[in-house]
């Protein structure tokens, strides 16, 4: 069952007899390392007590769809709809069902289940005539043509004295349910680097001088974007790690962290250092003020000096804590003595490969379009790749990097 640790479970309890079933469940989830956040409706406050649910979740149990404290978190749903992997609701009343599938939000269950991105499982439990009565049946239907997997309720004895189908499936079975929706929403990756982590950043940093300005550099971060897009083409799982640019998520790309500062970005960069390959594209700034001011800079008609103090190596950091058997890839841009250079760092910096680019030479640089790189490894290899659409030079460095080892 370790396929749930960790995974974020958004249970929602509605209010039939199966309800007091609901504890169980989120004990087996629980249990198997998930997070669980219960939703319940008004109705199955009437069977169960979110002290229960919220004792065994360890997290607050959510009702209504309005905030009962003043501190303004309308936007809960949509926050819940986003945390979770996958949205379980059982037991599913007739009632419940008949609203998820006519978009019914009359209650925070009903909003979550319309605001989330993950997959829903719909687990119902009702007496035997409710379940077999064609308005329930098309609503079950409704749901399924939808994408949403609705489970058959179990046959065995109902709380109505009726012998039949209507029973909620057993907890162990939805927990089982829950595993295989997860393993069959989870994106398949394939390709030669499948299987592994890999970590690109992205970018330039800024550094503020105060509220309003900053030092910061040239960089679109294009490079760095269509790297991570080729890595995750070829199947690895990508964390984009970006500072202020203005280019969309590639495809395929598992997970993007913003940020601004190097400072934020070496804290970024420290949570992926176990990956099996990071790759150093940002144009980190080797400067920061020494210290910013916190109001607006007044200009007075003087000259000001600027207190410049170095900011952290991240690409050193990461080569002095380089794990046996990872990849450590960095950029390094040159005016001049640009192979000199390069080489230096590449040892310094306990790097595998460091991909030079000379600015000044024609197709190479900042901003969208081509570029015009070496690649230096650390076995002495030179690879010299022509002007090529950022695109395609990215795709030639992991060639010649990543796939060859
Ligand atoms: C004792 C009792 C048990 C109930 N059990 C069920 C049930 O198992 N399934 C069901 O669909 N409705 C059941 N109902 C009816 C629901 O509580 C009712 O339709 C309610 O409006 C459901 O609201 P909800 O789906 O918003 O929680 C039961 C009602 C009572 C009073």
């Amino acid at each position: 069952m370790t396929a749930l640790r960790g995974k974020h479970i958004v249970l929602g309890v509605s209010g039939g007899i199966a309800a007091y079933k609901a504890a169980e469940l989120v004990r087996l989830y629980k249990k198997a390392g998930a997070r669980v956040r219960v939703l319940m409706t008004e109705h199955a406050l009437r069977f169960v007590t979110p002290l229960t649910l919220g004792t065994l979740s360890e997290e607050e149990v959510h009702t209504g769809i309005f905030p009962t404290n003043e501190e303004g978190s309308w936007t809960r749903h949509v926050g819940l709809g986003l945390w979770a992997d996958v949205m379980v609701v059982a037991p599913a009343t007739a009632q419940t069902i008949a609203k998820l599938a006519d978009g019914t939000c009359d209650s925070m269950l009903t909003a979550v289940a319309l605001s989330r991105r993950c997959p829903l499982l719909v687990c119902p439990a009702m007496d035997h005539d409710m379940y077999e009565h064609p308005a329930t049946q098309a609503n079950m239907e409704t749901l399924r043509s939808r994408g949403d997997i609705v489970m058959d309720a179990a046959h065995g004895e109902l709380a109505s004295g009726l012998v039949g189908k209507g029973r909620l499936p057993e907890p162990p079975a939805i927990v089982d349910a829950t595993l295989r929706v997860l393993e069959d929403s989870a994106p398949r990756r394939h390709g030669p680097l499948a299987g592994k982590t890999v970590t690109v950043t992205a970018g330039p940093t800024r550094e503020p001088i105060d509220p309003v300005r900053y030092i910061s550099n040239r960089s679109s971060g294009t490079m760095g974007f269509a790297l991570a897009e080729t890595a995750a083409r070829l199947g690895a799982e990508v964390t984009l790690i970006s500072g202020p640019v203005t280019l969309s998520t590639p495809d395929g790309v598992e997970r993007r962290i913003d940020v601004e500062t190097t400072a934020e970005m070496h804290e970024a960069v420290l949570t992926r250092s176990a990956d099996d390959i990071i790759v150093m594209v940002a144009a980190v700034a080797d400067f920061a003020p020494a210290a910013a001011s916190t109001r607006k800079i007044k200009k007075d008609g003087q000259g000001r000096a600027l207190e410049l103090v170095p900011t952290v190596d991240i690409l050193a950091d990461l080569g002095a804590r380089r794990r046996e058997g990872q990849q450590l890839i960095g950029f390094a841009l040159e005016t001049n003595d640009g192979l000199e250079n390069a080489r230096g760092k590449l040892t310094r910096k306990n790097l595998d490969w460091i991909v030079l680019n000379v600015l000044g030479e024609d197709g190479a640089g900042f901003g969208p379009g081509t570029n015009k790189v070496t690649l230096l490894g650390a076995d002495g290899s030179t690879i010299s790749l022509p002007v090529l659409p950022k695109a395609d030079v990215a795709a030639a460095i992991v060639h010649h990097t990543l796939l060859q080892s």
